[in-house]
């Protein structure tokens, strides 16, 4: 039986070292492995074996087919390879067809407008900084004097992560980057913001730009003259703005800066609902109680602190009247930036 064996075993393999293709290559397969092929026949044989010799002869066997399988398999992967190359070359390949060309992808509105105001306020001499987008309650709210009862803690704004938040605005960077840097300071900070919010002008998620610059002698005319600088290279020279009287906890005075209406140039429109005015970007002066939080000296330094919308500034700059349109990633709209 062992004979038999190793004579079926030089067959196999000298068939299968010249097996030409996928075709033959199953017919050996059905010759050794099939129901009525070798190994099949054997197993039969050998039920007809004296019962001590069974064991030995079984094994033998076994090894046989398992030796046979792996090495049909091996020459299956190699004749496949081989029909794969053959077939590209073959005479159906046209090779004067047109090269197919990968797609290229685009850069995203958000992050082309956010590289923008970048670039405008790097050219002012502000870094760029960042911070995380889980905060605790002390960054988010504690030390930007934002006080426990604050409406802007109610649980429909923010979400909260166990003691923690995912910060609703980008101004906690402030606090990191003046925990960390000793006065004076300019930077801004892009990043993700998330508020629990959603509709045509809000998503859960958007971002924002903060800006912080800490200095000796800063005034409100500073602020002013930063965000008009800005403002005019991002919407236009002759845009109009205009500074209101507003409150943020963390910076007094406050103000809200607005512009011109970009679709109806100030003459009032459904965008600006009939005021002929966009609202922009929120900014102040440091509260000195912010000052307090990071060992700043109140007397000795001044700042300001300005926060403005990514989304927004984009929808204007474009025109784009749905904000979920930026987050749907549709190759069609996110193309034609
Ligand atoms: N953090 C404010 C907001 O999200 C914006 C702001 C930043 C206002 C800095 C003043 C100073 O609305």
């Amino acid at each position: 039986m062992i004979e038999k064996l190793k004579q079926h075993q030089d067959d196999f393999d000298a068939l299968i070292s010249k097996v030409p293709s996928l075709k033959e290559l199953k017919q050996l397969r059905s010759d050794f492995l099939g129901k009525k092929g070798c190994v099949s026949l054997m197993l039969n044989e050998m039920r007809s074996l004296p019962n001590d010799q069974k064991p030995l002869a079984g094994k033998h066997i076994n090894a046989f087919k398992q030796n046979v399988t792996t090495l049909i398999q091996e020459k299956t992967l190699l004749l496949e390879k081989k029909s794969d190359l053959t077939s590209s070359s073959s005479e159906d390949f046209d090779t004067t067809l047109p090269g197919r060309g990968s797609p290229s992808g685009s850069i995203h509105p958000i992050t082309q407008v956010m590289d923008e105001i970048i670039t405008i306020f790097f050219s002012l001499g502000f870094k760029v900084e960042e911070g995380p987008e889980i905060e605790s309650d002390y960054y988010n709210f504690e030390a930007l004097n934002i006080p426990k009862d604050h409406p802007a803690r109610d649980m429909q704004d923010t979400f909260y992560i166990g003691e923690d938040v995912l910060r609703t605005h980008t101004s906690p960077v402030q606090i990191h980057v003046m925990e960390n840097h000793p006065p004076p300071l300019r930077i801004i900070a892009p990043g993700k913001v998330f508020r629990c919010d959603s509709d045509v002008s809000h998503t859960p998620m958007f971002h924002q730009i903060e800006g912080l610059m800490v200095d000796k002698t800063l005034s409100f005319g500073d602020l002013k003259g930063v965000m008009n600088i800005f403002l005019h290279e991002i919407f236009g020279q002759q845009t109009k703005t205009r500074f209101r009287p507003s409150f943020f906890p963390f910076t007094c005075p406050s103000a809200e800066v607005d512009i011109e209406c970009v679709m109806c140039s100030g003459q009032g429109c459904r965008v600006c609902s009939k005021t002929g005015w966009l609202e922009i970007l929120g900014c102040g002066m440091v509260d000195p109680a912010v000052f307090k939080f990071v060992d700043y000296d109140p007397e000795e330094w001044s700042g300001f602190a300005f926060g403005l919308g990514i989304e927004r500034v984009a929808m204007l700059k474009y025109a784009i009247n749905d904000i979920r349109l930026f987050f749907e990633n549709d190759i069609r709209f996110l193309k034609q930036f």
